[in-house]
């Protein structure tokens, strides 16, 4: 039987998903708000970012994630998050939530720089170990997706598609999606051949994304 490409994760087995609840159980405490790469903490661990549109859910998922509702800022109004915010989890790993791109509302030249700091962040961190680009499950992957993976693929940063607000997706629209999204990811080098799909709300694909990250080596 042919696999079809970017299949969606699998539930970790027992094991794994204990390892992945463990580590997000244990302290996280924010470290410090970015704003040029001058200010990025020591490269002593491994890191972890999420990347996507403004809006997406980059915080919900680090507060999902971590069972911690008010640890990274979410918000209605895109462009909530304006730095590079850095969180160690334990002593071990770094989890880095990002500035969205696309809409934002704010002015011009303040979005025009921390995209730029974005930018060099994702192609310039040498333990940036995997980049998780979130995608609305609603909208698929749109051209500025796109162009941040493009940028991914050229810096050899693999990236792992994470569909997000799955509880606003009806059954019947999620296979439509899913092929759109594989389709897409199909054309970048750099991505990694599975999906999560997930839901901060409801909890969906949480422990999957936990295990995932406390395997990462
Ligand atoms: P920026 O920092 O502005 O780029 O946004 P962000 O990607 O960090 O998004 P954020 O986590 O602030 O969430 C944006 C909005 O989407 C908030 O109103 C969240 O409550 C909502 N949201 C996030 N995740 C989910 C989800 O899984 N389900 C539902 N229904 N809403 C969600
Ligand atoms: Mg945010």
């Amino acid at each position: 039987m042919n696999q079809l490409p970017f299949p969606l994760a699998e539930v970790p087995d027992a094991a794994s998903a204990e390892r992945g609840r463990k580590l997000f159980a244990g302290p996280c405490d924010f470290v410090k708000g970015v704003v040029a790469m001058s200010g990025l903490p020591p490269a002593d661990r491994m890191e972890v970012c999420f990347a996507g549109r403004s809006n997406v859910g980059k915080s919900s998922l680090i507060n999902a994630l971590t069972g911690r509702k008010g640890l990274a800022r979410a918000s209605n109004t895109p462009g909530r998050t304006q730095e590079i915010n850095f969180f160690a989890l334990a002593d071990s790993h770094y989890l880095v939530d990002l500035p969205g791109y696309g809409f934002a509302n704010a002015p011009v030249a303040v979005v025009e720089k921390w995209q730029r700091l974005l930018k060099s962040y994702l192609s310039g961190r040498q333990t940036l170990r995997r980049a998780f680009v979130l995608v609305d499950t609603r909208h698929g992957i749109k051209p500025v997706d796109e162009e941040i993976m493009s940028l991914l693929d050229s810096a050899a940063v693999t990236f792992q598609c994470v569909l997000t607000k799955a509880d606003k997706v009806k059954d019947q629209d999620r296979e439509r999606i899913l092929t759109q999204v594989r389709g897409a990811l199909s054309k970048h080098p750099a991505a990694f051949p599975e999906i999560v799909m997930t839901s901060s709300e409801k909890g969906d694909g949480i422990a999957t994304l936990r295990a995932l990250i406390t395997g990462l080596e």
